[in-house]
C-alpha cells in the first residue's frame, strides 16, 4: 500500500491551494490519502510521487481534473432545498419581469440549473415572467458538465420533482433506459453549461439577477471564501438575489448584502 508522506501531503496541499483554491489543512491528509489510494492502484502508479508528478506536469491527460473530482463531492439533487426555489418564485411573482438571467456557479451535474429551468418555465406559463430568461451553468470539473449537457438522470435524483412537472419537462426512458429520464429539449435550450474556476478572476458574465453558489465554499480557506463570493458577487446586478447553502452561514465579504432567510441575499447598491 502507498503512502501519503507528509512533504508529499503539503505538495499536494499547495497545488489544490494555488490552482483551485481548495483548502486541504493538516486533518485532511487521512483523506487524501483514502480518497487518492485507489486511483494510484488503478494506474499502477507506484507512490503518490509519482502521481503527484504526473497531475502537476504540462501532460496530465486530465489527470489533475480526475484528482479534483476525486477530492471534492460532487453531491446535488433537483429542488435542493426547496425554501430556496419557493423564495425565488416569490420573488419573481412579486416583481414580474420581462427578462430573467440565473447563474448556477458550481452547478455539478446540472441538478440546480435545471430545477430553476423548471421554475421558470412554470412562472413563465403563468404569465408571472416574460419570455426571455436563461440560465448559465459553470463547474470546474468537465466530467460533470460533460453529464450535465446530456441532461440524463436517474429517476431516484428527481424524487424532489413534482409528477406534474415531471411529466412536462422530463422524456421516460424505456427498455435498456428503463428507470432514467432525460430532460425535456425546451428546457435545455435555456441552459447553457461552461468551464469556469470560481478561484480565479474571470471575465464578466452577467449582470445576473439570480445567482446560486451553494455547497461549494465549504471548501475554500477563509480569505479564498471570500474572495470567491466578491468576485461571484460582482456579477450579481444590486437587488438581485444570492443563495448558498442554507448551512453555510453569513458569507464574509465586501458587497452589502441584506439577508432574506437562510443562505438566500439580497445584493444592495454599493
Ligand atoms: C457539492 S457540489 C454543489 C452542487 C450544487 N450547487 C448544489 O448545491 O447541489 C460542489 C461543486 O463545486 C465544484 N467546485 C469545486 N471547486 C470549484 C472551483 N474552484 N470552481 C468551480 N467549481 C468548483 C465541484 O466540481 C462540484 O461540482
Amino acid at each position: 500500500m502507498t503512502v501519503l508522506k507528509e512533504s508529499t501531503f503539503r505538495r499536494f496541499q499547495s497545488l489544490m491551494h494555488e490552482t483551485v483554491g481548495l483548502d486541504f489543512p493538516h486533518s485532511k491528509r487521512p483523506l487524501i490519502n483514502a480518497r487518492l489510494s485507489p486511483r494510484l492502484a488503478q494506474l499502477g502508479m507506484p507512490s503518490f510521487e509519482a502521481y503527484y508528478e504526473l497531475i502537476s506536469g504540462p501532460n496530465d491527460g486530465g489527470e489533475f481534473q480526475m484528482t479534483v473530482d476525486l477530492l471534492t463531492t460532487n453531491e446535488t439533487y433537483f429542488f435542493r432545498e426547496p425554501a430556496h426555489y419557493e423564495l425565488l418564485a416569490k420573488e419573481l411573482s412579486r416583481e414580474r419581469p420581462r427578462a430573467v438571467s440565473v447563474w448556477s456557479a458550481a452547478s455539478s451535474f446540472g441538478d440546480e440549473a435545471y430545477s430553476t429551468a423548471m421554475l421558470l418555465a412554470d412562472l413563465k406559463a403563468q404569465g408571472q415572467i416574460g419570455e426571455d430568461w436563461q440560465i448559465l451553468a459553470t463547474d470546474i470539473s468537465d466530467r460533470v458538465l460533460r453529464s450535465a449537457m446530456q441532461a440524463v438522470y436517474p429517476e431516484e435524483r428527481l424524487r424532489q420533482v413534482s409528477a406534474e412537472r415531471r411529466r412536462r419537462y422530463c422524456l421516460r426512458g424505456f427498455g435498456p433506459s428503463e428507470g432514467l429520464a432525460q430532460i425535456h429539449p425546451k428546457l435545455r435550450e435555456r441552459v447553457r453549461f461552461g468551464w469556469l474556476n470560481l478561484s480565479k478572476p474571470m471575465e464578466d458574465l452577467g449582470p445576473f439577477d439570480v445567482i446560486f453558489l451553494r455547497n461549494v465554499l465549504i471548501y475554500f480557506d477563509a480569505g479564498t471564501k471570500s474572495q470567491v463570493v466578491d468576485r461571484v458577487l460582482s456579477q450579481l446586478r444590486p437587488g438581485g438575489l444570492f443563495f448558498i447553502g442554507t448551512a453555510e452561514g453569513r458569507p464574509v465579504c465586501n458587497t452589502p448584502l441584506q439577508a432574506i432567510s437562510h443562505g438566500a441575499f439580497r445584493k444592495l447598491a454599493s
